[in-house]
């Protein structure tokens, strides 16, 4: 009798070669420790597919091009996609209170142009991007007369489709200040979904980006990378870093995760706090 799908268990080798893909498309370390994990996510894509078993499915994925559903929805399996508004307080607190009011002064002096590049790298379904306009929209005078921008990229394509849409669910929206809902958002009949208004989607654009590639963008006055670098090797976030450092301008901020492990990497960078860096 032909075992189900619901039996199959990755082998060891199976696990080192899924590894081996997933590192280099992605710079995300599969650890054998995820060997349940990993088996279980590719057992839904042998469902969805039909295909019959892991190495089937394997040298079906090494025909595709990026841009194929199937590899996306193989990597949204195996990233996580966790995101919700306002996420990390301490970011925002200095966003808000700290740097908006120093760019609003420096620009008021002429010290600085009315304009305002951010990236949100690897931003998932869009939240770090609205927190980010709603910040500015809320707290930067005048910012109407701003030229703004804020690109989201993320490798996920399902991912940036969501972003583009700027609807949010109740639960990714639980630490918005209600001012800040009221002003910038708008909830939908159901009452489960907000969805930004226009002041905030008009500074956002989204696109597909692989964070191991140079972003094709001119350079940033700051960037977000957050909660992605987890995943990474310390080799896989040298590169990312290099790839970063080379779009963000003179005296641009980074802004990392506190757990994201390259305090080490970031030579050349000033530390403002352990998730706050400039360059000089
Ligand atoms: C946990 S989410 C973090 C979202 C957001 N930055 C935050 O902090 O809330 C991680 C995101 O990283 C993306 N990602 C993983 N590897 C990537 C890569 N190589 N290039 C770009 N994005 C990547 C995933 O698709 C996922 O959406």
């Amino acid at each position: 009798m032909a075992a189900s799908i619901l039996d199959l268990k990755i082998t060891d080798v199976q696990l080192e070669r899924y590894a081996k893909m997933i590192y280099k498309s992605t710079g995300i370390v599969i650890s054998p420790q995820k060997k349940t994990l990993l088996s279980n996510r590719l057992r839904r894509r042998l469902k969805a597919t039909g295909i019959a078993d892991f190495d089937a499915y394997f040298k079906h994925l090494q025909t595709l091009k990026a841009d194929d559903p199937e590899w996306d929805a193989f990597l949204q399996e195996i990233t996580t996609h966790e995101t919700f508004l306002f996420r990390d307080e301490p970011n925002w607190n200095w966003f808000q209170n700290t740097y908006l009011p120093e760019i609003s002064q420096q620009a008021k002096q002429g010290k600085r142009p009315k304009s305002l590049r951010i990236w949100s790298a690897a931003c998932s379904t869009g939240d770090e991007a609205a927190t980010i306009a709603a910040c500015i929209a809320g707290c930067l005078p005048q910012f109407t007369q701003w030229k703004i921008s804020i690109v989201g990229t993320d490798i996920g394509i399902g991912a940036v489709e969501k972003a583009r849409a700027a609807e949010f669910g109740l639960r990714a929206m639980r630490l918005v200040p209600d001012g800040f809902k009221r002003r910038f958002f708008q909830k939908d009949a159901s009452g489960e979904q907000w969805r930004a208004k226009p002041v905030l989607t008009d500074m956002t654009k989204f696109n597909p980006h692989n964070l191991l590639d140079v972003l094709s963008e001119s350079p940033f006055d700051l960037v977000f990378v957050k909660n992605v670098l987890i995943y990474f090797d310390t080799a896989s976030k040298k590169k990312v870093l290099a790839n970063i450092r080379q779009k963000m301008k003179p005296q641009g901020m980074l802004i990392c995760g506190a757990a994201e492990g390259i305090s080490d990497l970031l030579d050349g960078l000033e530390r403002v706090y352990p998730w706050l860096y400039r360059t000089p």
